[in-house]
Parts: C-alpha cells; sequence; structure tokens
C-alpha cells in the first residue's frame, strides 16, 4: 500500500492549527491560540483573520519539522472550509489551495464539525459504526448519528445558544474572562451543583433537542435577584453558581445523549468539540455510558477544542477513498454537516 502523508490546516476561529498524519500515526499537531482577544471578552473576527494571516506560514513549518516530514513528502492537504469565521476560514482554505496547487498535490476540503466528531479517531480504540456522537462547541450542540464513515444525522441540535456559547456568556456575567468555559470548570470545582437550583430546560422532552438560553438567563435572574451584579462575588458563593450553572447544562447533556444512545440502537457513544475538555462533563458521561452499558469514547484534551490533528485525522480518510475536492471549493461561514 502506497503511504499517505497529509497535512491538515485549521484556522475557522482563534487557533491558527496545523497538524502533519501519516499513515494515520499522528507526527506533529502545532496549536497557536491567539491571546489578542482576551482583552475584548470575545473572538474579534478582523484580528482573528489578520493573526490567521501571520501565522500560517510559520505554523505550518514548524508542524512539517516536528514532524520531519519535508513539503516534497506530503500526499495532500486538507483544510477546515467552514462552518466559522469567514475571514479566519479564507485564510486557511486560500494557502491550503495554493500550497496543494504549487505542490502539484490534492486538495481536501473539509467539515469542522466532521473533524470535531473524528477527534475519536485520532488515537486507538476508536468507536464502531453505527455510533452517536454528542458534539459541543462554542457554536454548536449537535447529536449526530454516524451510520457510516462519513455518514451523518443529525437527530439533535440547540434551539438557541450552544452549550459553549452559555458557558462563556454565564462566565462573563460572572466577569471570569475569555473563553468562559474553562474557568467554570475551574471554579465549579470547589462549589456545591446543589447549591442553587437553575432549570434543566428539555431534560425530559420527547425529542434530542437542546435551548441552553433558559439556564443562561436563570443565572442573569438569580445575580440580579441577589444584587451580585457588578460586585466582587465571595469565592465559596462563585463556586456554587459555576458548579450549579455547570450541573445543569450537564445534566441535560447527559440524559439526552443516553436517551438517544438507547433509542437508536447504538453500543458506542463519543463527546466531542471545545466543552468536552469539561472535567464535569467527562465524569458524568463516563458514569452514565458504564450504568448503561454503552462504551463511551472522549478525545484527549488536546483534540476537544481547535486543532489541526483532527483536520488531518478526515483528510488521511478521505486520502484513502479518494475524495478529492476542487479548486474551485471556498470557505463556506455556515457550512452543515
Ligand atoms: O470547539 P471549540 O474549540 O471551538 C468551536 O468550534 O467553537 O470550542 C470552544 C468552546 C468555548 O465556548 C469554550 O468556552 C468551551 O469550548 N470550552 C469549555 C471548556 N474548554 C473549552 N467549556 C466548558 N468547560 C471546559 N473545560
Ligand atoms: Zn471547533
Amino acid at each position: 500500500m502506497q503511504s499517505i502523508t497529509i497535512l491538515g490546516l485549521e484556522t475557522s476561529c482563534d487557533e491558527t492549527s496545523v497538524a502533519v498524519i501519516r499513515d494515520g500515526k499522528l507526527l506533529s499537531n502545532i496549536i497557536s491560540s491567539q491571546i489578542v482577544h482576551e482583552q475584548y471578552g470575545g473572538v474579534v473576527p478582523e484580528l482573528a483573520s489578520r493573526a490567521h494571516q501571520k501565522l500560517i506560514v510559520p505554523v505550518v513549518n514548524e508542524a512539517l519539522a516536528k514532524a520531519e516530514v519535508k513539503k516534497e513528502e506530503l500526499t495532500a492537504i486538507a483544510v477546515a472550509a467552514g462552518p466559522g469565521l469567514m475571514g479566519s476560514l479564507l485564510v486557511g482554505v486560500n494557502f491550503g489551495k495554493a500550497f496543494a496547487y504549487g505542490l502539484g498535490i490534492p486538495f481536501i476540503a473539509v467539515n469542522h464539525m466532521e473533524a470535531h466528531i473524528y477527534s475519536n479517531f485520532i488515537d486507538e480504540p476508536t468507536p464502531r459504526f453505527p455510533f452517536l456522537n454528542l458534539t459541543v462547541s462554542g457554536g454548536h450542540t449537535q447529536l449526530v448519528l454516524l451510520k457510516d464513515e462519513f455518514q451523518y444525522e443529525i437527530v439533535g441540535e440547540t434551539k438557541d445558544d450552544a452549550a459553549g456559547e452559555a458557558f462563556d456568556k454565564v462566565a462573563k456575567m460572572l466577569r471570569l474572562g475569555y473563553p468562559g468555559g474553562p474557568q467554570i470548570d475551574k471554579f465549579a470545582k470547589q462549589g456545591s451543583t446543589n447549591a442553587i437550583k437553575f432549570p434543566r430546560p428539555y431534560a425530559i422532552g420527547n425529542d434530542f433537542n437542546f435551548s441552553f438560553s433558559g439556564i443562561k438567563t436563570a443565572v442573569l435572574y438569580y445575580l440580579r435577584d441577589n444584587k451580585l451584579r457588578d460586585t466582587v462575588i465571595q469565592e465559596q458563593l462563585l463556586a456554587d453558581i459555576c458548579a450549579s450553572f455547570q450541573s445543569s447544562v450537564v445534566d441535560v447533556l447527559v440524559q439526552k445523549t443516553i436517551r438517544a444512545a438507547k433509542h437508536f440502537g447504538v453500543k458506542d457513544i463519543a463527546i466531542a468539540g471545545g466543552v468536552s475538555a469539561n472535567s464535569y462533563l467527562r465524569n458524568e458521561m463516563r458514569k452514565a455510558a458504564d450504568q448503561s452499558g454503552l462504551q463511551l469514547f472522549i478525545p484527549k484534551f488536546e483534540y476537544c477544542t481547535d486543532n489541526g490533528a483532527m483536520i488531518a485525522e478526515v483528510g488521511y480518510r478521505k486520502c484513502q477513498r479518494s475524495m478529492f475536492s476542487p479548486l474551485n471549493v471556498t470557505a463556506i461561514a455556515n457550512l452543515e454537516l
């Protein structure tokens, strides 16, 4: 069998990341997180695309050097083509197309959400088809049934805020900085999940959709009613708010995922996306999966948030099937799965 070496590029939001996979083995995964956004409390699209432009060549060079791979040895270039911020996506897509054209090798457009799911395939063991994946990121919350390789059926998704978005917005109310998810995760460790009763919307509904804006509003009302806005919240109370909010979100995510897994009769479930880095979600999903006799797959911590490795993984699998993209493919900000 001919050897396959893939360069994977990820520039859909505020991470410039490049990875090299050779014959299914990850050789490098360089992630450069843009810190310029912290002072604004969120990603500033124009600053993100400018930072990608500056970083893309050095990060590509670093990924190749770390992998000890020369560009002439590459088989194909895989790039996240959407969904994401248009200006950010365009940097990766245009660089990737030009690089592929210059080297005379195929270009592979990858959907960022499919790549999150495939972060579960970077290391062994991997889920067996059919399986159910909960993708929880800053922009998306989706329950996806993977009937077979690259065969997706979205069986549930959020009707309003994404899970990560709820984490970020609540963190902003608590003035914990951006991105808020890891901060809430950290503070919640010292708090009680039962301290404050926030709603668990849709947890007993019959469909597999989600809604998180109600929980977010409940936190806002709690802060307002207890005169906690614009004040420094005492440490234990802050931890309790974080733990109670986090458990509301996680309970709904876990319950729906397990129920959907039973409904669709799958034996394997997986989680992916930035929020799958959340320690409470990882623990609670593990407990629930064990109780239900389901096998759970969770990506390594560094493959949860945006990374080039997951793009290279999809690129590798598409390359094996000669699923190449024409060079007139462009970035699509709201690309669907
Ligand atoms: O997948 P990702 O890196 O980017 C998107 O595709 O959106 O996800 C970023 C999201 C952010 O909302 C961030 O707050 C959240 O993932 N996140 C977390 C944790 N780490 C990252 N949320 C909760 N707990 C964490 N430990
Ligand atoms: Zn992502």
